[in-house]
């Protein structure tokens, strides 16, 4: 089989990560496979922010955690008092892709996200789409802190990411639903 629909067929979410951090070369060609995602009217609608620094990563983590409790539903406050919740499930690097307020920034951002994920397991490496990580940066005044640590511009935001890492897991294939698709001829 051609080996990017090889790529595309078997990369899965991946949540458990070696504490390994992946090469620099490797990170480079993800973000520039990133950057060449299909782009709405060619705006390039994104800021990518690769972050491998743990004191930041851990910041993030905590400011997620502190969301949850504030949410203060029985399951928020499950997933907040337990001490392994990372929702970037401890990989070593998590890519922040975030949007502005021009049309169709999350599609952009969502295609970035798509990139990476495949690149990553071309690689040899493991991933993760993520959302919900970005309720670390919910609270206004955390958010203004975090964006300032993590260097992110005037104007964007977090939308989605991706973890990236070795991974300790091998999801098995999931079915998808093949009704869904319809050839007309
Ligand atoms: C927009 C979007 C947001 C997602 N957010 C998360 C997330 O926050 N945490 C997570 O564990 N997985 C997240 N995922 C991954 C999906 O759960 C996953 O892609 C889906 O279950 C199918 O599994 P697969 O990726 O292994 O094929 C997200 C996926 C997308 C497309």
């Amino acid at each position: 089989m051609n080996e990017t629909i090889k790529s595309l067929l078997e990369r899965r979410s991946i949540r458990s990560y070696k504490t390994q951090q992946i090469p620099d070369d490797a990170l480079n060609a993800i973000l520039e496979a990133g950057i060449y995602a299909a782009t709405s009217r060619g705006r390039e609608a994104w800021y990518l922010t690769a972050v491998q620094n743990a004191d930041l990563l851990e910041k993030i983590r905590e400011a997620a955690r502190a969301e949850l409790r504030k949410a203060g539903d029985e399951k928020s406050l499950a997933k907040a008092n337990d001490p392994n919740f990372c929702p970037f499930y401890k990989a070593p690097t998590l890519i922040i892709v975030s949007g502005n307020d021009t049309p169709n920034t999350r599609i952009d951002c969502a295609n970035v996200c798509q990139n990476i994920c495949v690149a990553a397991h071309s690689l040899g490496l493991g991933s993760c789409y993520l959302a919900g990580y970005t309720q670390a940066f919910q609270d206004p005044d955390t958010a203004k802190k975090l964006k300032a640590e993590l260097q992110i511009p005037e104007g964007f935001h977090p939308v989605f990411g991706v973890c990236i890492g070795y991974t300790d897991e091998k999801p098995a294939k999931p079915e998808r639903d093949r009704s869904k698709v319809k050839i007309i001829k």
